[in-house]
Order: structure tokens, then sequence, then C-alpha cells
């Protein structure tokens, strides 16, 4: 992969237009000018292009609006575009919602990234291209399941124990991918990375929902007793890993990424309070009173942990964010987007982008 990165290359990043997906553009639109970099997104409510307002006039992206599970139009889109790459990132990727409504999520995660897998092996085994290929397909740690307190972390070799329908349609996907390798020889990567948190991420998620409740005055959801374990990782620091994954990586091989940053969820949240109140000027301990400890999820995993020396020891890449200075920063940064905010939470972007997209 190396050798062609300074070639023009075509990829396609699915799922640009969420939270992930749209720092992912931002990087490889900037750093790869050379690149024509087309995000495909179906715009559910998770995908906003006002994510992407500062690119959307370099002349190296392009939008599509269009839904990875609708075949025919990705093998068309392969055809006329001559896609060269792939980083897959469109998915249903809410926890809660997949117990209220586990079959978007088979038909997006699994079907979608099938219907993906397709259309690369069909155009990439009837066409030579200039370049080599590579299918990256970005999944998470769910897929391992549950660790107890004293388990060593999640390794690339740790069985698959998905718990919640998310992680299963998530781990399914990840099956598929490897299928494809093995059996079609698609140039596939996977990386697998632990709970990601930065600007742009949709308030449904722990640390907006808690900005934005905090800022309101409004009760923090906290599920069972707060004591179960996330490893956060700054959203750029993903996007790095996700660079290096995709321009040197193995073929067939997959990769963990995470922040050897385990926290408690009722810290995180204290620790929000405290930078919350600290910037809107409030006395210590305002908002102590918003915790509020509420019904467990079903199936809620206890803790997740990531062993990263894969991708540390290979590809050199570690984390730069600490997360005391990027959670601080986040805070500010949702503070002084108070509009993204209001737009989000009202939905009001769906009707704006579908009136200029359509509402395939
Ligand atoms: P997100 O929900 O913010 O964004 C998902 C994007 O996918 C949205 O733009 C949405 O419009 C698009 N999409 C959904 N269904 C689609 C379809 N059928 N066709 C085309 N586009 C569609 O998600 P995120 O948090 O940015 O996660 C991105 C990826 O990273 C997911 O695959 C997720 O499983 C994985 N991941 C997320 C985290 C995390 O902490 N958020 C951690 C590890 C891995
Ligand atoms: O580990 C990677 C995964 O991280 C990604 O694959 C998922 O796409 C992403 O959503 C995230 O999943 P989680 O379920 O860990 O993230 P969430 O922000 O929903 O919850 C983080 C923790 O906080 C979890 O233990 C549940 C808890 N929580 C969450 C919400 C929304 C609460 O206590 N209250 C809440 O209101």
């Amino acid at each position: 992969m190396t050798s062609c990165s300074q070639n023009t290359r075509t990829i396609v990043i699915t799922g640009g237009a969420g939270f992930i997906g749209s720092h992912v553009v931002r990087r490889f639109v900037h750093r790869y000018p050379h690149y024509r970099i087309i995000n495909l997104d179906k715009l559910t409510y998770a995908g906003n292009l006002e994510n992407l307002k500062d690119v959307e006039k370099e002349p190296n992206y392009q939008f599509v609006r269009g839904d990875i599970c609708e075949l025919d139009m990705l093998r068309n889109l392969f055809e006329k575009e001559k896609v060269d790459g792939v980083i897959h990132l469109a998915a249903e990727s809410h926890v809660d919602r997949s117990i209220r409504d586990p079959f978007v999520f088979a038909q997006t995660n699994v079907l979608g990234t099938l219907s993906l897998l397709q259309a690369a092996r069909e155009y990439w085994g009837n066409n030579e291209g200039p370049c080599e290929r590579r299918f990256h397909h970005v999944s998470t740690d769910e897929v391992y399941g549950a660790l107890g307190m004293g388990d060593e972390a999640f390794c690339e070799t740790t069985r698959y124990n998905p718990h919640s329908p998310y992680s299963a349609s998530k781990a399914s996907s990840d099956h598929f991918v490897r299928a494809y390798h093995d059996t079609y020889g698609l140039p596939t990567v996977i990386t697998n990375c632990s709970n990601n948190y930065g600007p742009y991420q949709f308030p449904e998620k722990l640390i907006p929902l808690c900005i934005h409740n905090i800022c309101e005055g409004l009760p923090i959801p906290i599920y069972g007793k707060g004591e179960n374990i996330r490893d956060w990782l700054h959203v750029e620091d993903h996007a790095a890993a996700i660079d290096e994954v995709f321009h040197r990586g193995k073929d067939g091989e997959s990769y963990n990424i995470g922040g050897i940053n385990e926290w408690k969820n009722i810290d995180v949240v204290r620790l929000l309070i405290r930078y919350v109140d600290e910037c809107l000027g409030r006395p210590v301990g305002t908002s102590d009173n918003l915790i509020t400890f509420i019904k467990d999820r079903a199936g809620h995993d206890l803790r997740y942990a990531i062993d990263a020396e894969k991708l540390r020891l290979e590809l050199g890449w570690s984390p730069v964010h600490t997360f005391e200075t990027g959670l601080r920063e986040t805070v500010q940064w949702y503070l002084s987007h108070d509009e993204w905010v209001q737009h989000v939470t009202s939905g009001s972007y769906e009707s704006y982008y579908a009136s200029m997209y359509g509402n395939s």
C-alpha cells in the first residue's frame, strides 16, 4: 500500500457524515490532496453534513447520498468512480437503539457490509487498477464481549463473544469481511476500536449527553451504579490509527485500537460536571445533584479494555491526546457549538439536508 500513496486514488468513505467518519474524511481530504475522497452516506438521524462544512468545497471531496444496502447503486458507484479503496464506517452505532430495534442493525451493519464487500469484489475482480486495492472495515471492541475486573485486555486473538444486538451485528460483519478475504482474496483489514469521544458526537452517547444535560440543568441518567468501565480514546487518535492501518496494515489482519485509558462511568461523569461547571463559571459542585442512577441497560457489558500493542509495535501508532486535556477541549467545543447541538437535538438538520439531497 505504501508504494501507492503518492498516486491518485479514489477512496469511498462510508458513514462520512457521522461522528468518526467526519473526522476520517477531514483527515484524508487535508492530508492526501492527491486522493479523491467520496463520502457515501445515507444521512440517517446520525449523519449530518454540518460536520463537514469546512471541507465541502475542497476539490478532492465529493458527497454521495446513498444506502450501503443497495447493491446496484454500489456497483454503479464502483464502476463510475473507479474506486480503489474503501474505508467502511457506515453503521447503526448506538447500543440502546439496538436493544429497542435490532432489525435495522442487522440490515445496515450485516447486509450493508456484505453488499459493500460484494461490490468491491466484483469491481476489483474484473478491473485492473493503477493502485493496490484495500477494503478497511471499521469495527468495535464490543465484539469481544465483556471483561471482568481482573481480566487481561482484549487482544486480536480474543474470542468473539458479543452480547448486544449492536455488537452481534458488528461481529457478524467482521466475520463476513474475513470470509471475503479468505474465500475470494479480497484485500481487507479490520480495526476494532474502543469508545471514542470528541467533537461532533451525537448527543445520545454518554459524553455529549452529559455535557448537554449539565449545561441545561437536566438529570444525568447513569445506568446501574455507574461502575461499568470503558476505555476512552480521542476521535482524532482513532482517525490517525485508521490512516496508518489503511496505508500500512497487512491484508487479512485485524488491529485493535484503544486508549489504555479505562474509566468508570461515574468518574467520567464527575469529571464532566467539574469541567462544564468550571467553563460556565458556576461554583464547584453546582451540578452534582443532577446525577441520577437509573435502571441498568439490558445485557450491560461490565468492562472493555484494549491491548493495542500490535498496532504500536507493527505500525508505530499510539494515542497523542491525554484524556483530561481531550475531555476539557471537548467540553469547550460543545459549549462553543451551541447551534450544532441545537440542530442535532431538534433534528432540524435532517429536513434541511433532505431538501438538498432528497429523501432516499
Ligand atoms: P455514527 O452513528 O455517528 O455515524 C454513522 C454514520 O453512518 C451516519 O453518518 C449515518 O448516516 C451513516 N449510515 C447509517 N446507515 C447507513 C446506510 N445504510 N448507508 C449509508 N450510510 C449509513 O457512528 P460513529 O460513532 O461515528 O461510528 C462509526 C463506525 O465506527 C461504526 O461502524 C461503529 O460501529 C464504529 N465504532 C464506533 C465507536 C464509537 O465509540 N463511536 C468505537 C468503535 C467503533
Ligand atoms: O466500545 C466501542 C463502542 O462504544 C462503539 O462500538 C459504539 O458504537 C459506541 O456507541 C460506544 O458504545 P457504548 O455503549 O459503550 O457507549 P455509550 O456512550 O452509549 O455508553 C457508554 C457507557 O455509559 C456505557 O457503559 C453505558 C453508559 N451510559 C450510557 C448512556 C447513553 C449511561 O450510564 N447512561 C446513558 O445515558
